[in-house]
C-alpha cells in the first residue's frame, strides 16, 4: 500500500491504472477504521482494480461545536487495516492539501436532506457531498462504496451523482454490528460504560418496528411509535426521531409498500446515535 497526502500522487496512480485499462474503486473514510469500514475496502478489493481509501476528517461537515477538534484519529491502526483489507492506496490529506483558501463552491443537495440528520446538523451534507465530489473529482472511480449505516448519506451522494450525471455507482454496503446488535461506528468510542449497555436500544427499537410491519402493519406513525416506544422505556436514551420512509427518497408515505427504510437517531449520554434497517414491503 502507498500512502500519500496530495491530490497530484493520487491522480497520477488513478490515471495511470485508468490507462492501463484498470477500474478504480474509492472508500472514503474519516479513518478511525472499523469493521464496517474494512468491510467496503474488502468489498471494493473485490470489485475494483485499483483501491484507493480516503482518509480525512473533513471540516466542512462539522457544524460549529460540533466534534471536529475531539473526532477521534488513529492513524497508524488506520494504515495496518487498510494494508490488511488489500488497499493499494491511501491518500492522507492535510486540511490545507483539500482546501487550501476558503471553498466558495459548494454542494448542496435538496429535498433529501430536510429531514432527519439534516434538519439537526443544517450545514452537515452540504460538507458531505461538497467533499465527496471533490473526492470523485480527484480519484475518478467507477466505484465508490459508503456504509448504510449512514442511510441519508448514502440517499444524498446517489442522489447527487444522479443529478451532475457523475460516472460513478453509488455502493452501498450493509451495517457491521456488535454481538448485542449496536451498529459499528467510531463514534462509539464516546460511550461510557452504563451508555454502552444501553446503546444496543436503538436496534431493538427498528426491529421492533420490522416485527410490527411483518405483522401487516402499514401506516407509518404506527411503527413509528412502536419504535419510539422501546427507546423511551431506556432511561439512558433520548430520541431525536423515529421515522419509517421510502427508502430512496426519505419522504413519508400514506402507506408503506416497497421498499421502506426504518430511521432512528438518539442521544444515549453525551453521544448521538444512528442507525438504520431497510423492509421490503412486496407488493400482492
Ligand atoms: O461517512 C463518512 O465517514 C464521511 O461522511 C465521508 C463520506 C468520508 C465524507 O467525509
Amino acid at each position: 500500500m502507498q500512502t500519500v497526502t496530495t491530490i497530484a500522487e493520487v491522480r497520477r496512480l488513478t490515471d495511470a491504472a485508468r490507462r492501463d485499462g484498470g477500474t478504480v474503486g474509492l472508500v472514503p473514510t474519516m479513518g478511525y477504521l472499523h469493521e464496517g469500514h474494512v468491510s467496503l475496502m474488502e468489498a471494493a478489493r473485490r470489485e475494483c482494480d485499483l483501491v484507493v481509501m480516503t482518509n480525512f476528517v473533513n471540516p466542512l461537515q462539522f457544524g460549529v461545536g460540533e466534534d471536529f477538534e475531539a473526532y477521534p484519529r488513529d492513524l497508524e491502526r488506520d494504515a495496518e487495516l487498510s494494508e490488511a483489507a488489500g488497499v493499494d492506496v491511501a491518500f492522507v490529506p492535510a486540511v490545507e492539501e483539500m482546501y487550501p483558501e476558503p471553498i466558495a463552491t459548494t454542494v448542496t443537495v435538496g429535498g433529501v436532506t430536510d429531514r432527519f440528520e439534516g434538519a439537526s446538523r443544517p450545514t452537515h451534507f452540504a460538507g458531505v457531498a461538497t467533499v465527496v465530489a471533490k473526492l470523485f473529482a480527484i480519484a475518478g472511480p467507477s466505484r465508490a462504496y459508503f456504509g448504510e449505516k449512514d442511510w441519508q448519506q448514502v440517499c444524498v451522494v446517489r442522489r447527487m451523482a444522479r443529478d451532475l450525471s457523475l460516472p460513478v455507482a453509488v455502493v452501498a454496503c450493509p451495517t457491521l454490528r456488535e454481538p448485542d446488535g449496536l451498529a459499528r461506528s467510531s463514534r462509539n468510542v464516546y460511550l461510557g460504560p452504563a451508555e454502552r449497555a444501553a446503546a444496543p436500544v436503538l436496534h431493538r427499537a427498528l426491529l421492533a418496528g420490522r416485527d410490527l410491519i411483518d405483522d401487516g402493519e402499514r401506516a407509518p406513525a404506527a411503527v413509528e411509535a412502536r419504535m419510539a416506544a422501546v427507546v423511551d422505556a431506556e432511561p439512558l436514551a433520548d430520541l431525536d426521531y423515529a421515522a419509517a420512509v421510502r427508502a430512496d427518497d426519505l419522504t413519508r408515505p400514506d402507506v408503506l409498500a416497497g421498499e421502506v427504510r426504518l430511521l432512528i437517531a438518539a442521544r444515549v449520554g453525551p453521544p448521538r446515535l444512528l442507525d438504520n434497517l431497510g423492509v421490503t414491503i412486496a407488493t400482492a
